[in-house]
């Protein structure tokens, strides 16, 4: 019996070998181990007119068709960038209400980028990248690389700062660990895209300094370095056109100067015309409207601008098929890189090691804004009541926002995570304070949660005040939510001010209880009129899945909180370049006046104390950040020169933390205006209590360049330069002089 089952296996195993044929046997274009652009090019030859066609535009909400007769399978994506969004419908936006499509919600890149830690970033892209294979997705429509220009952009907090260093920093790991998973990071929404009121008629006019020197590093870092397979350009129009067939954007720069061989694939209705479409740079359409009279239909992908009307210009000569033809190189490399690589690994979802990732970044990215009293880290020795107030402390945030909306499997609030962490060790109290939004909807996903509430706002806030008088300890988590007019997509914020009379709950609560942490959750810089009377305040982002349990960890001081500020606070709007010099919002054209000078640029320029400056975060122990030890004073112009700075960092305080030591240089002198200093390196150390490290930072001739927009080239000059070490834009340590000779 066993001997006839071996044979059995054998003959089987025979005729799989005969009838599989090796790779080298196989067509070009399937071989995996032949060239990318030899399999590329195979391909294309073999392809028809209709069916080059259907590859650069959608079939349906997400995904494009493939070529049935050839094996070339179909394109599918998702959002991006926290999390795998769950599946919709065939042609509607609209839960398809699978039971299986829940994910891992890591926290909001604004997060991210408060770890100053890349290490964070591969983290980060490991994980989300294994949860799209697993979900079988191609594309990952993130992550988003936008500066932060002003605190009321809707969309920031799913960007990665004000700095371009910064953000090129953090999106390279992030790209290149998503796409070991063979999912193509698509990176977004290049360029400009700034804000949300106006969003696909606005057009950007802005400087090539600031396009150069501000808005687009991230792109290019992205591009070159991270080796993204596709960027999404954005809605907005640069330049009189529409980003999504952008001359400049897309051909000139993307695909010229920087020589990207990925895909341009557009935002969701970004396209608006075929021939611009055909000739300025897009290779794929996704999202777009149909002629009002199907919508939603399925035959309304043929009337893609990209789809049957292109055919046709194509049929009558109106257009050529040299750039379809690029277009379907870029589309056939995206998919032998994703959907046709047989090598890349299976996946995963839901994971305990995702979730420790997204508590591990939470963890890390928390800024601890301001600890002066003695509140933090709580103490559970000390602390047997515990207030906790705000809506915000039990309403779920991963729901919501626009695009990024996620269903997440289960989402820790902070009241479930800190009532999770103390236990039975002291007792917690929970009062509302203030009522916010009580909805917790987005496209069909609902929270679940019910949040209504009866009582008037004076009530809310006389039950919360009683309250505090009674606790040890009050933890107020308020800030923003995720419905439009606060952080959310489609509409940018309508004030500046917390909303929902949260400054009263505030300072009456800070009157009644001085023991009061302030714990902001937002994407975005909020104005802080009580900043005096509140001893701590921290900044807790929208953190995800694992949100309350890595918020509870900080409290108590499990995690000593070790994030950065990765923008500025203003104290007043006014203090914005955007809102002083510059327009904002734009309804028809939109002048990027303040030009280089945004965020901690503009400060420094006005000398405007921040609320809470570019960089700034506590910590639960000290450091002390010793003189600076510099290899040489001088480069050589032209040359591959560096100058070395190390600075001894000793954690001088009881317990381990980490310190982000930051290197700023300043050009003393130049024939075009400067920022005062501009980030150009930083060393996040992690440090056991009384250890210490060294802090390495390098300034090469690349670090002094600026964008002479008439050469139109990256210059440097010859000159003096000041290095400053910081802690923030404005906690400068030392300051040491250089030259470039
Ligand atoms: C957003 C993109 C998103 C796309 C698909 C658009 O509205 O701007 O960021 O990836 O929709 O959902």
């Amino acid at each position: 019996m066993k001997l006839k089952k071996l044979l059995f296996a054998a003959a089987l195993f025979a005729v799989g070998c005969a009838t599989v044929p090796q790779q080298a046997e196989l067509p070009v274009y399937l071989n995996e181990d032949a060239p990318l652009e030899e399999r590329v090019e195979d391909a294309l030859q073999r392809l028809t007119l209709r069916e080059k066609i259907d590859l650069i535009h959608a079939q349906s909400k997400f995904s494009s068709a493939g070529v049935e007769r050839l094996g070339i399978p179909e394109v599918w994506c998702t959002d991006g960038p926290h999390g795998i969004r769950p599946e919709v419908m065939w042609d509607e936006w609209d839960q398809a209400k699978w039971t299986n499509d829940s994910c891992t919600a890591f926290p909001a890149l604004t997060c991210l980028a408060a770890t100053w830690n890349p290490e964070m970033s591969a983290k980060y892209g490991m994980a989300i990248g294994e949860e799209a294979r697993y979900r079988e997705k191609d594309v990952l429509l993130g992550p988003g690389v936008n500066i932060y220009r002003t605190p009321m952009n809707g969309r920031n907090f799913e960007y990665m700062g004000e700095d371009p260093l910064l953000a090129s920093k953090m999106v390279v790991p992030y790209i290149q660990n998503v796409q070991k998973n063979g999912v193509a990071a698509c990176v977004k929404h290049f360029a400009l895209n700034n804000q949300e009121i106006e969003r696909h008629g606005v057009n950007v006019v802005v400087d090539d300094r600031a396009l150069y020197e501000i808005y687009l590093p991230a792109f290019k870092a992205a591009v070159q370095e991270g080796g993204a397979w596709a960027i999404m350009p954005a809605y907005n129009r640069y330049k009189g056109q529409h980003c999504c067939h952008n001359q400049y954007l897309l051909n000139d720069i993307l695909k010229g100067e920087w020589g990207f061989d990925g895909v341009a694939l557009s935002d969701w209705g970004g396209v608006h015309d075929t021939r611009e479409a055909a000739l300025h740079g897009l290779d794929m359409e996704f999202g777009s409207w149909t002629n009002g009279l199907n919508w939603g239909a399925s035959n309304a992908y043929d009337m893609y601008h990209m789809a049957v009307p292109y055919m046709k210009a194509i049929e009558n000569g109106e257009l050529t098929t040299k750039e379809l033809d690029d277009k379907v190189r870029r589309v056939l490399r995206l998919i032998f890189r994703t959907a046709m690589n047989t090598r890349k690994p299976f996946g995963s979802m839901n994971t305990e090691a995702h979730l420790q990732a997204a508590r591990d970044i939470a963890g890390e990215g928390v800024v601890l804004l301001k600890n002066e009293g003695d509140v933090l880290p709580v103490d559970l020795a000390k602390a047997k009541t515990i207030l906790v107030v705000g809506e915000n402390a039990i309403k779920m945030m991963t729901v919501g926002g626009g695009s990024s909306s996620l269903k997440v499997l289960k989402e820790y609030t902070p009241l479930e995570g800190i009532q999770r962490y103390v236990g039975d060790k002291a007792k917690v109290v929970y009062e509302r304070g203030y009522v916010g939004d009580v909805t917790g909807e987005y496209n069909g996903v609902k929270s679940g949660q019910d949040l209504s509430e009866s009582r008037s706002a004076e009530q809310l806030i006389a039950d919360a005040v009683a309250a505090a008088k009674k606790a040890d300890v009050v933890l107020f988590f308020g800030g923003l939510n995720k419905k439009e007019g606060q952080d959310c997509e489609g509409a940018d914020r309508s004030e500046y001010a917390l909303p929902y009379g949260q400054n009263e709950v505030i300072e009456a609560l800070v009157a009644a209880n001085k023991n009061l942490v302030v714990v902001n959750i937002s994407g975005n810089a909020v104005a802080m009129p009580w900043v005096e009377k509140v001893p701590s305040i921290m900044q807790g982002w929208f953190l995800g899945s694992e949100s309350g349990n890595a918020l509870a960890q900080v409290i108590f001081g499990e995690v000593n909180p070790s994030g950065h500020l990765p923008f500025t606070f203003p104290v007043r709007l006014e203090d914005n370049s955007a809102h002083s010099v510059g327009e904002w919002p734009g309804a028809k054209d939109v002048h990027y006046t303040e030009g280089i000078f945004v965020g901690y640029r503009w400060a420094d320029k006005q000398q405007l104390k921040a609320l809470f400056p570019f960089g700034h975060g506590l910590s639960y122990t000290t450091f002390e950040v010793g003189e600076p030890e510099v290899s040489k004073t001088a480069i050589k112009q032209g040359g591959n020169g560096k100058i070395t700075i190390k600075c001894e960092v000793r954690n001088t305080g009881k317990r381990e933390g980490a310190e982000v030591v930051q290197l700023y240089i300043g050009d003393k002198e130049s024939y075009l205006p400067r920022p005062v200093k501009e980030l150009k390196d930083f060393a996040k150390l992690h440090l056991e209590a009384g250890q210490s490290g060294v802090a390495e930072l390098t300034i090469t001739e690349e670090d002094l360049k600026f964008f002479d927009d008439k050469k139109h080239e990256w210059v440097s000059e010859k000159g003096e330069f000041t290095a400053y070490i910081a802690t923030s834009a404005e906690d400068i340590l030392y300051t040491v002089d250089f030259s470039l000779k």
